[in-house]
């Protein structure tokens, strides 16, 4: 399609989750002209399905120090400290700030913030709203801080590529954008900052708790424009997702780790606690140990799941404290009062993503990023529940603010990069829709909870396949899949799925949520570092 829709902004923020609407926000107020791009609806991304809170030392007797703590050991070796000790210093004062901005959590009857627990914490350090579910008022309350500004915003638009001028800045990015004005196809926003806030990759496995849109769409446009990606390997299985099947496929009900932290009790068929004495804190261990320790017993017994024992809360603290978990169960068949609760792990969040430094910024001059996309460093090789909306909110802030001293230094003026023509046709290979469901399959049978050199290179095999055969159509035939965002996301999922693959080949090791069967320890002499991923540009 001819490229027929354009805008000009100084910043152009990819997502409307909590970090993209918050950098908005942020740069907005500091003057700058900001549009807001996104693929589906304003709200359609993970933040509205976040269930357990926001983190921060906010409790009596807590401290970032004490939340800094958790973190890195959650973290299992590999965090960055420094990015860490931002996260959880500024944090505290982020949640202010977004309570300023309209969001409402819940409260004591004293007028308090009720704070809970999480697997990790060693505290009560967790905000929410509505019980179990404080995502869908952060998004309503942001959503309409957005409208509410003014703020331009674009729906129904998916990312594309980066453009960049002559020097390799970044000078905005092409869209395929459906129904903007009488425009559908190719589209661009032209701005000298880029911000993608683009969320995470949970659909590259068939269960997982992310919506439809986390196709890794960020990640795999960094790839495409050269940036350093990192930490691939590391995909947080989340423990206790509401067991439909093993032939599930798709956005799986969450149970959140807040129903542990209220007391809630993990136990196999014969109603044992196997978390017990497994590690100090049990149940609420940190997240990869309590997967782990699902997944070994459903191997020991042979069984498809678990279950999540509450029914000792009753019905009126199910119907306060959790009313969505005991809508969804019920929903289903299962009613969390009267019966044990079949969980399993499924996919949940990327604690890996685009390579920033602690003012957000990629390797590509111009291009930040921000929220599950980016890897800040905070997360290590797992993160800590209830730190990735924190993230996004204090590492949006921080984007802003480098934006805005850039602009003031004259620095973003000078970017202004002449509009550069943007492509009509791809110059990679497009995947036909249903190539997503082939990816999916093959990645959770290779490289899911538990996985070994054998099973990572059958994956990478088969992913390669499947690369071969849409390259060789568009080679010899110039055939590829009709542009569409469906099949824009089989190729994004299909190259985040390659780079995953590739970087979780290479770490021979078992760390936090990276388990390889044929590396059984951690390995801090050969390991302790990070594994970054570029694309290799022959092999695209
Ligand atoms: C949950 O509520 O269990 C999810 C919280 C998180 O992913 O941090």
């Amino acid at each position: 399609p001819a490229p027929g829709w354009s805008v000009a902004a100084d910043v152009v923020v990819v997502g409307s989750g909590i970090a993209g609407l918050t950098a908005a926000l942020r740069c907005e107020a500091a003057g700058l002209t900001t549009v807001v791009v996104t693929k589906a609806r304003l709200d359609d991304g993970s933040t509205r399905w976040a269930q357990g809170g926001i983190a921060a030392a906010l409790g009596e007797g807590d401290t970032p120090g004490q939340h800094l703590d958790d973190t890195l050991v959650a973290g299992a070796g590999l965090c960055d400290e420094e990015a860490v000790r931002i996260l959880v210093t500024e944090g505290p004062d982020a949640v202010r700030r977004l309570i300023s901005t309209g969001a409402r959590f819940d409260t004591d009857d004293a007028g308090g913030i009720q704070l809970t627990r999480e697997g990790g914490h060693h505290r009560r350090r967790i905000v929410h709203a509505g019980g179990d579910a404080t995502g869908a008022e952060v998004s309503r309350a942001l959503v309409e801080a957005v409208r509410a500004r003014g703020i331009r915003t674009v729906e129904n638009a998916l990312v594309l590529d980066l453009l960049t001028d002559a020097e390799g800045r970044s000078a905005g990015v092409t869209l395929h954008v459906m129904g903007e004005g009488q425009h559908d196809g190719v589209g661009a926003v032209h701005a000298p900052a880029v911000v993608l806030a683009t969320g995470g990759m949970g659909q590259v496995f068939s269960a997982t708790t992310n919506p439809a849109v986390s196709t890794g769409d960020g990640v795999a446009l960094a790839l495409r424009a050269g940036a350093e990606v990192s930490d691939l390997e590391f995909v947080q299985f989340h423990p206790t997702v509401l067991f439909l099947g093993a032939d599930a496929e798709g956005q799986q009900p969450l149970v959140s780790e807040a129903v542990r932290g209220e007391g809630a009790h993990l136990v196999d068929a014969d109603g044992v606690r196997f978390m017990l004495g497994q590690h100090e804190l049990a149940e609420l261990a940190p997240r990869d140990i309590v997967a782990k320790g699902i997944t070994r017993r459903m191997q020991e017994l042979g069984t498809e799941h678990m279950f999540l024992d509450a029914r000792h809360f009753g019905a009126a603290m199910w119907e306060r404290r959790f009313p969505t978990i005991l809508a969804a169960c019920r929903a289903h068949g299962i009613d969390p009062v009267t019966e044990p609760v079949p969980v399993a792990p499924a996919a949940h969040y990327a604690s890996g993503g685009v390579r920033t430094d602690s003012r957000g910024r990629t390797t590509v001059p111009g291009l930040y990023a921000c929220g599950e996309v980016a890897c800040t460093g905070v997360h290590g090789a797992n993160r800590l529940a209830s730190n990735s909306l924190l993230e996004g909110l204090v590492y949006a802030e921080r984007i802003a603010a480098d934006i805005a001293r850039e602009r003031s230094e004259g620095a973003l003026h000078a970017r202004v990069p002449e509009p550069v023509p943007h492509p009509g046709q791809p110059a990679h290979p497009l995947l036909a829709p249903e190539t997503r469901f082939a990816i999916q399959r093959i990645m959770t049978e290779g490289a899911g909870v538990l996985r070994s050199a054998a099973s990572l290179a059958t994956a990478a095999d088969r992913l390669d396949a499947l690369h071969t055969e849409a390259r060789s159509a568009l080679d010899e035939n110039g055939k590829t899949a009709e542009p569409g965002i469906d099949t824009w996301e089989a190729t994004n999922l299909l190259c985040v799925a390659r780079a995953l693959v590739a970087a979780a080949g290479l770490r021979e090791e078992t760390r936090g949520c990276h388990w390889r069967e044929d590396h059984a320890e951690r390995d801090d002499a050969r390991w302790r570092r990070h594994n970054v991923v570029r694309l290799n540009p022959d092999r695209s």
